[in-house]
């Protein structure tokens, strides 16, 4: 079982790339087994919830080739319509599937998706909203076994919660349905538009992607396509957050600094120089930085909650207090024990976390408990006087590429044993 090991305190120095968007790339995997045909995927990150979605797709009959960036996936010898447990429970976002499968064959069967523990994460929207446009859904054991008796048809879906998963089923779901399919209240994630791109460019004709409403007017076919995955805004984030933990100085290039919005402000509050230059950000820490007076996570353009664990750790080192409601999962403060190890001052009651910044943090032996959570304890861990152990990096690796590469090339030292 490899750990990594991270002597910290050494001044992130430099450039580097951001890596192609985790949050992208699975839903457009899973939509491209609509257009029965090939779609190329440049700007995918390797990533082992990248290999679920290609294990997922190779298991039904697509055609899959993945190197240097580049995925090629083709589709046309889908020849099956049921995904095994062991397949679904690697990610939660293998129920994105459902709604490819059901529009490009009419019927589908899984089990409940897996995924980080930081909540119940439950489907009941995306089921809802599925068996709205036409999906009859039997829950046999666990087993939603899926199909659709008199065709796909569009409908008005109006969300209780822009959820991101479940605005995406419907948008892949409603492509290939007869008429038009509005949704309100859809999530606005710059996800949401990426996957909307992709389904245009495959011939879908989606609009309004990244407003509230989606309008979705159904086509008879889609074909292939070529597509660029967008940069990751979260993998940016953790890179910032890294490197003002260690009062750095670094240039990020290739990201699209607007879907850092509510981001990059709480780096300025922080005491940071942020300086967009195009496709880029220059971004300057200072020596110590002050506490972020709250962050509150809420559905895009608010500040993300995959930002909120390496933001926590970069507060723990802060001058002041930093208060954490945490509004889109009910358990996302897995990485706080690992943080309190490493000497961080932070009480969590519920939804709610409160840090009080320390001088230092202090290198300990700690473990990941799901994918931010591994974020935020690599930032605490460049951060802090001393070594750092981290295991769990089974979650890590789930959303972020070879990033003691990227941490090496900016002066880190932080290696993969
Ligand atoms: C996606 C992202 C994840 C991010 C999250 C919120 C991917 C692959 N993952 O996850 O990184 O943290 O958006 O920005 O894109 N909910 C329900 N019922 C449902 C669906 C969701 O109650 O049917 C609840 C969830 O439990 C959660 C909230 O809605 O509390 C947000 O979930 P959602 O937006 O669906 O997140 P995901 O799509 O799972």
């Amino acid at each position: 079982m490899s750990r990594l090991v991270i002597d910290g305190l050494k001044r992130l120095k430099g450039e580097t790339e951001v890596q192609g968007s985790k949050n992208s790339a699975l839903p457009i995997l899973a939509a491209t087994l609509l257009n029965g045909d090939e779609s190329i995927l440049h700007n995918c990150p390797d990533l082992s919830d990248v290999s679920g979605s290609v294990n997922i797709l190779r298991y039904l009959g697509c055609d899959v080739a993945f190197s240097g960036g580049t995925l090629v996936c083709n589709s046309k010898n889908l020849n099956k319509n049921h995904i095994p447990n062991s397949l679904m429970r690697e990610m939660r976002s293998s129920i994105i599937f459902l709604g490819a499968l059901l529009a490009r064959t009419g019927s589908a069967s899984m089990c409940f998706p897996g995924g980080c523990e930081i909540g119940p994460r439950p489907i009941d929207l995306h089921l809802k909203a599925l068996s709205e446009l036409g999906v009859v859904i039997n829950d046999d054991h666990g087993v939603f076994k899926c199909h659709v008796p008199d065709g796909l048809h569009g409908a008005k879906i109006a969300l209780s919660f822009p959820s991101v998963g479940a605005t995406e089923n419907v948008m892949i779901c409603a492509v290939l349905a007869e008429g038009t399919t509005v949704i309100t209240n859809a999530a606005r994630e710059p996800e949401i538009c990426d996957l909307a791109d992709y389904l245009n460019s495959c011939g879908a004709n989606v609009s309004g992607a990244g407003e509230g409403t989606i309008v979705i007017e159904g086509v008879q076919s889609l074909k292939g396509t070529s597509h660029t995955i967008i940069p990751d805004r979260i993998a940016a984030a953790t890179l910032l957050a890294g490197c003002a933990a260690t009062g750095g100085r670094i240039k990020l290039n290739k990201l699209i600094p607007s879907h850092l919005g509510g981001v990059l402000s709480v780096f300025e509050e922080s005491g940071c120089d942020v300086s967009v230059r195009g496709s880029s950000i220059v971004f300057d820490s200072p020596h110590r930085l002050t506490a972020p007076k709250i962050i509150r996570t809420m559905p895009y353009p608010g500040f993300p909650t995959d930002a909120q664990a390496p933001i926590m750790a970069m507060a723990a080192k802060s001058k002041g207090t930093t208060l954490f409601v945490e509004n889109i999962f009910e358990n996302r403060y897995l990485h706080v024990g690992g943080l309190l190890r490493m000497g961080a001052n932070i009480k969590v009651e519920g939804r709610v976390a409160v840090s009080q910044g320390v001088e230092c943090l202090h290198g300990a032996e700690v473990e990941a408990m799901d994918l931010r959570g591994a974020a935020a304890l690599i930032v605490a861990g460049l951060g802090a006087e001393g070594r750092t152990t981290l295991d769990g990096l089974k979650y890590l690796d789930r959303g972020y590429e070879k990033i003691e590469v990227t941490l090496s090339s900016l002066g880190a030292d932080v290696k993969r044993v």
